[in-house]
């Protein structure tokens, strides 16, 4: 999905996002629970509406990033940082060695290029810095990606690329690298729950969501077939939306190369 795509559909999901985001304030908290002791200078890569921003230790200077401007006014808004920058992971506007830790959550499963992503963020850390992240895996949200199958063959559901793709774009010069895989799964009453929920995360968006809206195919009866089929999916009492969670926690080493 082309950048300006993803941060209009950002943009657009700010208002209503932190309502919808129960799943993502377990999986940041798990992520700043793991993380090592940081200190200095911190940037919130992704920040979102600035939960993992607001959650980081006191004492820090914290400067809250993200590719969306309606992320970052809500973040804003929220005083969850001191600092409050617009960019890409893919291309940070900021010095080499600035930084003593970049922490990112559920976010860079959207870079075009994780290991230019990687590469980023080793310049600006400082040496001996830390990057942690949380990012999303293949089995993300498995039970929509079936549903959909039963409704039309087409590709409704992002693709999230595996634990050992991420570790080969991460690259080699890093210490200390912990890296664990962790689903994390919601339950939900209704499919229609599931897909508003989904669309006020800004999560549901794909290249092929575009083209439906286009040609106006997401109608009610497809919609109605799809929550059937996601019915028939989750076969037990309550239905589930999985999340495929990668943490990785890399510290940048102290005389680098
Ligand atoms: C699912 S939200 C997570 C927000 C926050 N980190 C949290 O845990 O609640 C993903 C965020 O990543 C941002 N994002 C996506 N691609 C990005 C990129 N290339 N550079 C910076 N931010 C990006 C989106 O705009 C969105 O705010």
């Amino acid at each position: 999905m082309h950048k300006q795509n993803i941060a209009r559909e950002f943009s657009r999901a700010a208002a209503g996002y932190d309502q919808a985001a129960v799943l993502q304030r377990e999986i940041a908290g798990r992520l700043l629970a793991g993380s090592p002791h940081l200190s200095g200078r911190v940037v919130d890569m992704g920040c979102g509406t600035g939960y993992v921003s607001r959650h980081l230790p006191d004492g820090l200077q914290v400067l809250a990033l993200d590719i969306a401007q309606g992320m970052l006014q809500q973040a804003r808004h929220l005083a969850s940082a001191d600092a409050y920058v617009n960019a890409d992971a893919e291309a940070l506007p900021l010095q080499e060695g600035c930084a003593d830790a970049v922490v990112s959550s559920l976010a860079v499963q959207w870079c075009h290029h994780p290991a230019r992503m990687f590469a980023e963020v080793w310049r600006v850390l400082r040496p001996g810095g830390w990057l942690c992240l949380t990012t999303l895996g293949p089995r993300t949200l498995w039970e929509l990606r079936a549903a959909w199958a039963a409704v039309d063959q087409e590709e409704h559901v992002n693709r999230f690329a595996s634990l050992a793709c991420w570790q080969q774009a991460a690259g080699h010069g890093w210490v200390n690298q912990h890296w664990q895989a962790r689903d994390s799964v919601a339950l939900y009453d209704s499919a229609r729950q599931v897909m508003r929920d989904l669309k006020q995360l800004g999560a549901s968006h794909t290249d092929a969501a575009e083209v439906h809206r286009g040609r106006a195919l997401a109608g009610r009866q497809r919609l109605q077939a799809l929550e059937h089929a996601y019915e028939q999916v989750c076969s037990g009492e309550a239905l589930t939306v999985t999340y495929d969670v990668f943490y990785a926690y890399l510290q940048k080493p102290c005389n680098p190369l």
